[in-house]
């Protein structure tokens, strides 16, 4: 099995950005533990702070993986380019927020692309992408 791990802005800052909300673990080290954990699965990661280059990613893997976990950061709550970019693939998306969003500022609680994704996951810390391949797997095996 094949899975993308697409993180938008401010995710390449994990292990130093709001520790209290975000954790101190930085995504390189938590990547390790989630290959070690699934070593039959291929998992790409791929991060960027632009909008269009995380479309441009989306766009490029979309139509071969078995499935994409993205973490749209802080785009989650204003892009509909990419709900109308999501909504193009074969491949299913995973939303995943590290912070659990609803127990936070009014803003987060609204997400542009969760109606175009397979399904939520958000409040698990650095856990929640696990929980996202998790659900990949077990689709996939459906
Ligand atoms: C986040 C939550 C977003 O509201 C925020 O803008 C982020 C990170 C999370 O993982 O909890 O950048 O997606």
């Amino acid at each position: 099995m094949k899975i993308q791990i697409i993180n938008g802005p401010n995710l390449n800052l994990l292990g130093t950005r709001e520790p209290g909300i975000y954790g101190s673990n930085t995504m390189e080290t938590y990547l390790e533990t989630l290959r070690a954990r699934y070593p039959d699965m291929e998992i790409d990661y791929y991060q960027s702070n632009v909008e269009g280059e995380l479309i441009n990613k989306l766009q490029e893997v979309g139509f071969s993986c078995d499935g994409i976990v993205l973490n749209a950061g802080a785009y989650t709550h204003t892009s509909i380019a990419l709900q109308d970019c999501i909504r193009s693939l074969k491949a299913p998306v995973i939303e995943v927020h590290i912070s659990n969003v609803h127990k936070r500022e009014e803003f987060r609680h609204h997400s542009f692309i969760s109606c175009a994704c397979l399904g939520v996951i958000c409040g698990f810390g650095m856990d929640s992408y696990r929980l996202a391949v998790e659900a990949i797997k077990m689709k996939n095996e459906e």
